[in-house]
């Protein structure tokens, strides 16, 4: 963001927290009259990105005066939708079915969408047409404005439709809430320029915009301040941070300036682009204390011929190098990856290809997907769709593989005490608590819930293969 736009963001915001407040008189004034807060409900699809716009949803409406629920029969509901594969837009369908039903047995009700999916004109026609129940839309470049929008649908009863293309504000002043009072996730940048052939990131959520450093560097002042030790910096790319702004800055010196305040004890980042992974980064990787032993980097494909098409910018080759040079300069590093099977074109060689890298590199963890064909990419209208049959075979040799692969890697600490950031109760077994590794690593061992939100030594005992059993040193 050019600092030209600074003023104008905090303009915005100003009016935001103006009718945020107007909103809230008379919702104090109805809590008065019936003794109780109308509640909220969001329900969060997709990635990390969107769990931190949710916080920022949730935010807005607990100032104006809402209290959240689990339950989805609530006086407002939203849906943070994502559109990155085409089941994710399917589930979505489904799920406003049985909303449109719970409405019709909750007067008042009010139903928004925002998020990835409603960046898409066709998405939006669907919702139009078929789902007319729904009371707000809007995207991903607007949510700062949603305490507008409630009392533009308030005040008129028609459906509020506000979608911008693109933009180059970043109003990031608002309350925001906090899911977590030890962790917290930083957005450094938004949108993405890379234009993948089979993504449609860059479409829904506009081109790169990096936050100023000195705006992400107080917001993690605060948060610190607050006791929070582990930052999340997000970005689509979070490797080429700084090179839109009035004065350029990289992303290893960003990180620099991070690890110096004081209180932070472990940062994370994603996600990573390969081809702008730059040697300052790994300097730095290798000089830090607090920058944490993981990376998820990315491979896509491992055939050369289909990271062309995919347009990727990096080859079988260049990637294996880096991964090299990562593992000399950070030994300990744990190296995790997103992988689509069945591209278009893709042959049994290309997929060889993708098992090699695989072999090779030795992930903790990949997450793979089946190339999902989306509207408006380059790669939908690409001859030599892969057929469905095929790509599954492929998916199924590709989990073997990985799961060879992260079995081989896993257990590799056993025996050793390690700091444990301890985040919650186990979910399976209360006696047990539940905490993470530098590394990205779970491990369960028996403690005292006081312990949550601290960074304890556990001596780790057995190796599960995805997670560890652990226990405190005597
Ligand atoms: N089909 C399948 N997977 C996709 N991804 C992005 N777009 C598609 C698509 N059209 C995967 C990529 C990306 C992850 C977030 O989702 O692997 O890294
Ligand atoms: Fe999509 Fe590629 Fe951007 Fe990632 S880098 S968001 S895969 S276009």
């Amino acid at each position: 963001m050019d600092n030209k736009n600074t003023n104008g963001n905090d303009l915005e915001a100003a009016k935001q927290l103006q009718i945020i407040n107007e909103l809230k008189i008379g919702f104090d004034q109805e809590y008065e009259k019936t003794g109780q807060r109308k509640t909220y409900h969001i329900e969060t699809f997709g990635c990390q990105m969107n769990s931190r716009d949710s916080e920022k949803i949730s935010g807005i409406l607990k100032q104006i005066g809402y209290e959240e629920t689990e339950s989805e029969n609530a006086d407002f509901v939203l849906y943070n939708t994502c559109t990155v594969r085409e089941n994710a837009n399917n589930r979505v369908y489904g799920r406003l079915g049985f909303l449109g039903t719970l409405k019709k047995n909750h007067p008042g009700m009010l139903i928004a969408l925002c998020g990835c999916m409603m960046q898409e004109a066709s998405a939006v026609e669907k919702i139009k047409n078929s789902y007319r129940f729904v009371d707000i839309i809007f995207g991903t470049h607007n949510i700062f404005k949603l305490a507008e929008l409630l009392q533009i649908r308030l005040d008129s009863k028609r459906m509020v439709i506000d979608l911008w293309k693109d933009t180059d504000m970043i109003v990031e002043s608002l309350p925001s809430e906090r899911k977590c009072s030890f962790k917290a996730g930083v957005n450094i940048m938004f949108g993405c320029n890379n234009f993948c052939s089979y993504c449609i990131v860059p479409y829904v959520r506009g081109r790169e915009r990096s936050r100023n450093a000195e705006d992400i560097l107080e917001e993690i002042r605060k948060l610190a301040k607050d006791g929070v030790i582990e930052v999340m910096l997000l970005g689509q790319n979070v490797n080429s941070y700084g090179k839109n702004l009035a004065t350029p800055m990289t992303f290893a010196k960003l990180l620099t300036e991070i690890e110096k305040i004081d209180g932070i004890e472990r940062i994370r980042f994603m996600t990573s682009h390969p081809k702008d992974l730059s040697d300052e980064l790994i300097e730095v990787l290798k000089g830090s204390k607090k920058i944490c032993r993981h990376l998820h980097l990315p491979i896509q494909s491992g055939s050369t011929r289909l990271l062309a098409l995919m347009n990727r910018r990096y080859t079988k080759e260049s990637y294996l190098t880096l991964v090299d040079k990562l593992k000399a300069a950070v030994p300990d590093i744990s190296l995790t990856t997103d992988i689509i099977v069945g591209f278009p074109g893709e042959t049994e060689e290309d997929f060889l290809d993708t098992m090699d890298v695989v072999k090779k590199v030795g992930y903790d963890c990949a997450f793979t997907f089946i190339y999902s064909k989306r509207t408006g990419t380059p790669a939908a209208t690409m001859e030599n769709q892969v057929e469905e049959p095929v790509a599954l075979e492929r998916f199924d040799r590709l989990l073997k593989e990985i799961h060879l692969s992260s079995a081989k890697s896993a257990g590799k600490d056993e025996h050793t005490i390690a700091k444990v950031l301890v985040e919650e109760v186990n979910t399976q077994d209360p006696t047990l608590l539940t905490g993470r590794l530098s590394n990205n690593f779970l491990v369960h061992f028996p403690g005292d819930v006081k312990l949550i939100g601290t960074i304890v030594e556990v001596y780790l005992a057995e190796s599960k293969g995805f997670y560890y059993m652990g226990c405190l040193p005597k």
